[in-house]
């Protein structure tokens, strides 16, 4: 099987020898003029009018009334959890099984992740266990704030994460941490182009994050963006990224952050914006393909969940155990082609807090038996 593999990827890109990697930045052709206009206009950093045209954009396409474009996507969780109120001393509830920078915003914000198991289907927080946690873990006190019994933190805010670009239940999330008054921040850092019953990830919490990495499905060479309806949130999120700039310095009174986007990142963004549906397309492509190759092999490659429209950023698939996860990371590796287990779960990391967390047995299922491969897109194939 691997060497099938290996055989058939090299075609797929056409490169018979050379090393093929995880992803690779696409290009389509047309950024050097976004980037050229603006360095014609000389604002190239963050009062640029493409950080705006940007904003505009986004928002528009995912139909929300707020868009604040930061330098990263995880400054715009920072910004995001402290704009929820989270402070120190408190807990942010999310699951273990995504890149680290989700859970480092949780730390930077003062707060700890209090880890949640995942849901197999989606690989992001799993509502039931979700559920059974908030029942049997916490209460709502007379002033309406949900608190953890064991602990006496309360429990300021839910982040969930939309894995490798397939969509989190959302709906069922948000449901639940209304009942407890917990205000939900969605990590679509990689969900860009995904959607639930034909709404955009990271539009049904209060607020959502998106990046544009340089492996994301589309880039600004570094950035994020922070979404929301709540015209509290954008204020509070839009003044702290900007050095709360418009304040009288006898009025500031909290810590402020260099979080904006230039206006540079946001030409290489806009000019990138005009080929979202072409990635995803091009990724969902990819997918079936990839879906009919291991079908061969009965391997199975990560499937949108049911009701969801996912992006498909970053392809997995998933073995019955985890040596032959590792096996067939260690033979495509050493053969020039890039794969890799899926991320330890964080729980295991020094840095997080071990004293409070869930049982985690899906999450450590994926650390084990899930393995990332190749998913560049080839613009115009
Ligand atoms: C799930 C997730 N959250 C947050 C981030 C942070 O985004 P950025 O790299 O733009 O800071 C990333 C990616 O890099 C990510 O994959």
């Amino acid at each position: 099987m691997v060497n099938r593999f290996i055989q058939e990827v090299r075609q797929h890109y056409r490169r018979p020898s050379e090393s093929i990697y995880l992803i690779e930045t696409a290009m389509f052709g047309n950024e050097r003029q976004f980037i050229n206009n603006c360095l014609n206009s000389r604002k190239v950093s963050t009062i640029g009018e493409e950080v705006e045209q940007f904003e505009r954009a986004v928002a528009s396409r995912l139909g929300v009334k707020y868009a604040l474009a930061t330098s990263s996507g995880t400054a715009a969780l920072h910004l995001g959890l402290m704009a929820l109120g989270v402070r120190s001393q408190e807990w942010v509830l999310t699951s273990p099984f995504t890149f680290i920078a989700t859970s480092n915003a949780i730390l930077q914000a003062g707060s700890q992740p209090l880890f949640i198991d995942i849901d197999r289907t989606t690989l992001g927080l799993c509502p039931a266990a979700l559920e059974e946690f908030l029942t049997k873990e916490t209460e709502v006190d007379s002033s309406g704030n949900c608190y953890h019994r064991a602990s006496r933190r309360r429990i300021a805010a839910c982040l969930p994460i939309h894995v490798f670009g397939h969509p989190a239940n959302l709906p069922a999330i948000v449901q639940l941490c209304q009942q407890y008054n917990i205000p939900v921040l969605e990590d679509a850092a990689e969900g860009l182009g995904s959607s639930i019953s034909g709404q955009s990830v990271g539009t049904f919490g209060s607020a959502g994050v998106l990046s544009f990495n340089g492996n994301k499905i589309i880039t600004s060479g570094g950035g994020g963006m922070l979404l929301t309806n709540d015209e509290t949130i954008y204020q509070k999120a839009f003044r702290r990224a900007n050095q709360l700039k418009s304040s009288m310095n006898n009025e500031v009174k909290e810590v402020s952050y260099n979080y904006r986007m230039p206006a540079l990142n946001a030409a290489l963004g806009l000019a990138q914006w005009q080929h979202l549906d072409q990635c995803v397309q091009q990724k969902r492509k990819l997918y079936n393909w990839y879906a009919d190759l291991f079908g061969e092999f009965k391997v199975q490659v990560m499937q949108e969940p049911p009701q969801s429209y996912s992006n498909y950023w970053l392809q997995a698939i998933v073995f019955p155990d985890q040596q032959q996860s590792d096996i067939f990371v260690r033979k495509t590796n050493e053969a020039g082609i890039e794969t890799r287990a899926a991320w330890k779960s964080l729980h295991r990391y020094p840095l997080f807090n071990h004293r409070f967390h869930c049982s985690l047995p899906h999450a450590e299922w994926a650390e084990s038996c899930l393995a990332n491969i190749p998913s560049t897109i080839v613009p115009n194939a």
